[in-house]
């Protein structure tokens, strides 16, 4: 097990496409997501992408702590249970999209208000090498949406229509928006 470097907003490794995992049951890629793990809870995120650790892969690792759902959402039965998806594919379910503080492991010291899909189904295969499908939303899709971005190249500030409400958590934290600057309820991540 090893605590690995993270990437930050800059590095080329966060701009490229990551490439698809030719075989899940691979043993460096077990290895991979334990060092993710481990680099996540070290970090105190809620989730980490293989190119936030310098490997350019299609992996992500996240939990969904029960103090972060949304209101109505179904728990997560798994409820402290690291969720890895290799190769995730995701769809959106309806036009919904809520707006939702985030931070990123990667643009440390920030955060923002970035919308996303309400709810969507993924697709992603384990580290058994079975796929399997997910319909989730809240705090969990938004999750999902936020680290698949990396595997893109995104990062949450790319997807912020309003740069106003982009600031050092310090700040945000010290002079809170009112509500009215973010459309819906307010969601928040480190990932
Ligand atoms: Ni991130």
């Amino acid at each position: 097990m090893a605590i690995l470097k993270i990437a930050r907003m800059g590095h080329p490794v966060l701009r490229r496409r990551a490439d698809p995992v030719a075989d899940p049951t691979a043993p460096e890629i077990r290895q991979l997501v334990r060092d993710m793990v481990e680099t996540v809870h070290d970090a105190d995120g809620a989730g980490l992408a293989a190119p936030q650790v310098h490997v350019p892969l299609r992996v992500v690792v996240f939990h969904v702590p029960g103090s972060r759902l949304a209101e109505g959402e179904a728990p997560d039965p798994e409820e402290g249970k690291i969720h890895v998806l290799i190769n995730p594919v995701i769809e959106p379910l309806g036009e919904e999209q809520v707006s939702g503080w985030e931070g990123c492991l990667s643009v440390p010291g920030f955060r923002g208000v970035v919308p996303r899909w309400k709810r969507l189904r993924y697709r992603a295969v384990g580290l058994d090498g079975k796929e399997f499908t997910r319909e989730v939303e809240g705090f969990h899709a938004r999750v999902v949406q936020h680290e698949c971005d990396h595997l893109d190249g995104i990062l949450y500030p790319m997807r912020m229509p309003d740069l106003t409400l982009l600031g050092f958590e310090e700040e945000m934290s010290r002079y809170p928006l009112g509500r009215d600057d973010a459309d819906d309820e307010i969601e928040e991540e480190e990932a």
